[in-house]
């Protein structure tokens, strides 16, 4: 435990902190990169570039700062970082370099104002944070290799088949190169795979949804091609998409993440996607057909246009349970799509449809999307007055504040 006024200090630190938070994280980065070039195996490149982890990493300490002689109170996030970093492989000893570069950032940008008596607390401070993960990942890393089917790090899979489902999503079925059993899982976990590529220095870790139930011989991704249209292409969507061939093997780590669906409950579901943010919500989708026909279930897609809408088919199919009503919202419908009507809605997903078509009184809402179509879900869910313990989301990259 920390003495009084080392927590008296940080505390009052903190405020200065979150003001220097982005310029300390930045001078971080770049100075823990320079000394440990090999951890750019590890981190993304293009969220550093976009500096989405920045504010991630950073508000993280911060908000854990505030809690340094409570650290059970916020267990909930970093049991949900520590999944992701259980998924991309960050170990115990990883932590003192962060911890030492995050020091000489601070002292860096602080200069004199970051006194010795300072540093010291923040010092202490953070290996107190640190061993709060590490113990919490340790469970974590102990479990993914000892369950049935489990493993520890990195294990290859064949792709076995590779099947278009859109003009942007395309989906990988993934078999364990050593033939033997696959973990399970919970439908919203999601993978991560370990992309070496041709010509690149650095190896390059992303996360994929699985897309269809557990159960399986096999796990399923649905990738969509991320074009950029200023910025560069997406590395390894693109490289999935357009190198990555039946055959070949991807360096898979054990199925992670903590928004799961809830099975133990019986009151009606509502999943809500955006784009190819349907990927975990086939996974509950198809889940609770197989084990829970009876429960209400509402599937709401929006897509562009059928062109890029994955997966209909499968949905339709699942859609013909008298239990499960699925909608599809088009903002921009072809010709073609109107002729056939092809969706039930054009536009986006408001509040007034939500009121009228789905149980707000009682039903849980899972959602992921792109981060506009979350925030205007989660401002709607909240209007409509459903409680955060029945509010549940993904993103799909660092997480964020919807409330913001
Ligand atoms: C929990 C989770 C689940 C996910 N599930 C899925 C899923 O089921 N399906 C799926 O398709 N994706 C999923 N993702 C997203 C996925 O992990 C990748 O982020 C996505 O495939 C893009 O990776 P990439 O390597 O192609 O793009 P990156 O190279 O990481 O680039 C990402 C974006 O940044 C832009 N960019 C690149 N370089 C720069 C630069 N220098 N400056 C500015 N912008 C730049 C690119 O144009 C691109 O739009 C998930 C993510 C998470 C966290
Ligand atoms: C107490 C220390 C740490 C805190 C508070 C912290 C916090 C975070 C947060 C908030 C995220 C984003 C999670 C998400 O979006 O789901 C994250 C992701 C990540 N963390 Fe940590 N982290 C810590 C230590 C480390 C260490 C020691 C490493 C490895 C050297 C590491 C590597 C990563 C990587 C690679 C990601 C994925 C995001 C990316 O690649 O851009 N973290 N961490």
């Amino acid at each position: 435990m920390l003495e009084q006024k080392t927590i008296e200090i940080i505390k009052s630190t903190v405020p200065v902190l979150e003001k220097h938070g982005e310029t300390i994280t930045t001078r971080f980065y770049q100075l823990m990169f320079g000394n440990h070039p090999e951890l750019l195996n590890i981190f993304n490149h293009a969220n550093q570039k976009q500096g989405r982890q920045q504010k991630a990493l950073a508000g993280t300490v911060y908000a854990a700062a505030m809690y340094i002689d409570n650290l059970e109170a916020i267990l909930p996030v970093v049991k949900q970082i520590a999944h992701k970093h259980r998924s991309l492989g960050i170990k115990p000893e990883h932590y003192p370099i962060v911890g030492k570069h995050l020091l000489l950032a601070i002292k860096d940008v602080l200069g004199d104002a970051a006194t010795d008596e300072i540093i010291d607390a923040w010092g202490q401070a953070y290996n107190l944070i640190a061993d709060a993960f590490i113990s919490v990942e340790a469970e974590m890393y102990e479990e993914a290799a000892t369950q049935d089917g489990g493993w520890d790090g990195f294990r290859n899979f064949v792709v076995d088949r590779k099947v278009v489902e859109s003009d942007v999503i395309t989906s990988f079925y993934l078999k364990p190169e050593d033939k033997k059993g696959i973990a399970t899982f919970i439908p919203g976990q999601y993978i991560s795979i370990k992309m070496e590529i041709g010509g690149e220095e650095f190896t390059h870790i992303r996360q994929y949804s699985l897309s269809d139930a557990p159960g399986r011989d096999y796990y399923r991704i649905s990738v969509k091609r991320e074009a950029g249209t200023e910025n560069p292409d997406g590395m390894v969507s693109n490289y999935l998409h357009d190198d990555v061939k039946e055959g070949d093997l991807l360096k898979v780590s054990a199925p992670a993440g903590d928004f799961i669906l809830d099975t133990e409950k019986n009151t009606p579901v509502v999943l809500l996607s955006g784009g190819v943010g349907l990927t975990p919500m086939m996974s509950m989708l198809k889940t609770l057909v197989e084990i829970q026909p009876s429960r209400e279930v509402t599937f709401v897609h929006a897509a562009a246009n059928s062109n890029v809408h994955a997966l209909r088919y499968e949905v339709e199919e699942l859609s013909k349970l008298e239990t499960v009503k699925s909608f599809f919202f088009y903002d921009s419908p072809t010709e073609e799509d109107r002729m056939n009507n092809r969706f039930d809605v054009e536009g986006y997903i408001t509040r007034e449809w939500l009121e009228d078509k789905v149980s707000v009184d009682n039903a849980d809402f899972y959602f992921c999307g792109p981060v506009p179509f979350m925030k205007a879900i989660n401002r709607s869910l909240k209007d409509l007055g459903v409680k955060e313990d029945r509010i549940h989301f993904e993103f799909f990259g660092p997480m964020g504040n919807l409330e913001e």
